[in-house]
């Protein structure tokens, strides 16, 4: 049956990301698909979804359609709680088992602020706090936003959200118009494109980073992704979310713990209390 070309690739985004456009924001689509036939000189919708049907579509094009589709919003330090209960959770639960290394996954890391941020974080405890090495993989599904995390470059407006003036100053340099995040703190993080619905990262993690993706997702995806994510944890490693969202109703069996009022999820289970 022949959908119209709206509906074809909102199907088309939902089973190649878990991204749900409904009622409330298919128009946001519609402009969004339109302005890509403008940007790649392809005539309409009707035309674009014509190029999916008969694979004429090339892969690069593939690709930034799906960037298209995705909500990049980010900033340094979103949610400034999430670095000190980062910091909290690392001294009193981490540090507890003297680790190797310390692994943290940045799961949907958009432009890369929050991976950046993460890094900050460790190396300013790293100055109060002996550290043994650590790293982060920063993912994302979208190309673009990728490329600009690789670069590590930023505008000014960019930096005014959410980056102190000091730590601008000391963890960035001006390239142009441009602010360059530093070459020790770059090597830090690890960039690479990963799906999360069907993810292809096989290592584990003491704090994985899955904020304001899962909102876009049905609960079912959110289920199947959530239920990976928990392999991916050391044995007391911990699942962040975003601060509007929860595991309520999508894995109700878990251990908490609110630090400065975040969630962290544990991969532990509770102890059942014994009943005397
Ligand atoms: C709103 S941003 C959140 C960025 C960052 N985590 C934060 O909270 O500031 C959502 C990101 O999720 C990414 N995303 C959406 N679906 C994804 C999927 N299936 N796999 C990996 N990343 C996905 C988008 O490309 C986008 O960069």
């Amino acid at each position: 049956m022949w959908l119209n070309p709206i509906d074809y690739f909102a199907g088309l985004i939902e089973r190649e990301t878990g991204i749900v456009y409904v009622e409330s924001n298919i128009f946001q689509l519609k402009m969004r698909l339109e302005e890509f036939c403008r940007i790649e000189k392809i005539s309409n919708v009707d035309e674009l979804a014509k190029m999916f049907q008969d694979q004429s579509i090339q892969l690069d094009q593939r690709q930034r359609l799906i960037d298209m589709a995705t909500n990049n919003e980010t900033l340094f330090f979103r949610d400034p709680k999430y670095f000190t209960s980062i910091e909290t959770f690392i001294k009193s639960e981490i540090l507890k088992t003297d680790p190797r290394e310390i692994k943290i996954w940045s799961a949907a890391s958009s432009t890369g602020q929050e991976a950046l941020s993460v890094a900050m974080t460790l190396d300013l405890l790293s100055k109060k706090t002996p550290l043994p090495p650590y790293s982060i993989l920063a993912t994302d599904i979208c190309d673009k936003a990728l490329k600009k995390c690789k670069s590590g470059l930023y505008t000014e407006f960019e930096t005014k959200r959410g980056l102190s003036d000091e730590n601008r100053e000391f963890y960035f340099k001006k390239e142009g118009d441009l602010w360059k995040a530093n070459s020790d703190l770059l090597s830090r993080i690890k960039y690479t494109y990963n799906n999360l619905i069907r993810s292809s990262v096989y290592d584990t993690f003491h704090i994985i980073l899955c904020r304001n993706v899962l909102i876009y997702q049905k609960v079912d995806m959110r289920k199947t992704v959530v239920d990976t994510l928990f392999l991916q944890l050391e044995e007391n490693g911990a699942l962040l979310l975003g601060a509007g969202e929860t595991l309520v109703g999508i894995r109700d069996e878990i251990k908490t713990d609110m630090i400065d009022g975040i969630s962290f999820y544990k991969k532990n289970k509770p102890s059942f209390r014994k009943i005397a």
